[in-house]
């Protein structure tokens, strides 16, 4: 929202355990891992399949999920646009405070709106990393695992991404993965590959707990 803030006469209170010791008591840096795309793309379930992957392995993540956040922290926002710029405000400041907690974040939101993700980005700096869910609105509804398609279309949902309110596809990802054709397994391993390259990520023979 633009309103000004109301929490003025506040002084940043700098810790002395920074966000660098954290990343050498854990051993990794932290990054912020944004996924985006329609309902139904798959970005909660890539997310968490790839966070059980770097758990396993060690690394310490937290998924914020769309669907779980709103029933907390962001349970008073609807799906109007000005609800969902908010929506997106809180979820990248928060991403921004487990950042500096050394977490490996995974957010899945739908995210619809350039503007807004562009602002996570801004906000985040080098850390953001964009990754799109293509998956084309015909396999999501398809799909329609929560059954949301078939009541938007019927009008019982309003504002509905896709069906009666825009996705704005991004033009500069980090990542695409094509969820709608490749396996879970494969969309990780694509994203592993790239956290790679960027040195966040490196194979380790070290195994946690399985589910
Ligand atoms: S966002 O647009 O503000 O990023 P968010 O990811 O938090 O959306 O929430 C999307 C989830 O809310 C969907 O996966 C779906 O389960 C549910 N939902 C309920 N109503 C709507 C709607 N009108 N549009 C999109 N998703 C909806």
């Amino acid at each position: 929202m633009t309103t000004p803030p109301k929490s003025s006469n506040t002084v940043w209170h700098h810790a002395t355990v920074t966000r660098q010791r954290r990343a050498d008591l854990n051993q990794h840096q932290s990054i912020l891992l944004w996924f985006t795309g329609l309902s139904g793309a798959g970005k909660s379930t890539l997310a968490h399949a790839l966070e059980e992957r770097l758990y396993q392995m060690g690394y310490h993540t937290f998924v914020l999920d769309g669907d779980n956040v709103r029933q907390g922290l962001c349970g008073d926002l609807g799906f109007s646009n000005e609800n969902r710029i908010e929506n997106i405000r809180r979820v990248s400041e928060m991403s921004k405070l487990f950042l500096e907690a050394g977490v490996i974040v995974l957010t899945a939101f739908i995210s619809p709106f350039h503007a807004d993700r562009q602002k996570a980005r801004n906000l985040v700096g080098e850390d953001f990393v964009e990754i799109y869910c293509d998956c084309p609105l015909s396999v999501c509804e398809d799909r329609d695992v929560k059954g949301l398609y078939r009541r938007a279309k019927a009008g019982e949902i309003k504002d509905f991404t896709g069906i009666s309110s825009p996705y704005e596809q991004p033009k500069q990802a980090e990542l695409v993965v094509k969820t709608g054709e490749k396996s879970i397994d494969e969309c990780v391993d694509q994203i592993l590959e790239y956290l790679i390259e960027r040195g966040v990520y490196e194979r380790k023979s070290v195994v946690t707990s399985k589910p």
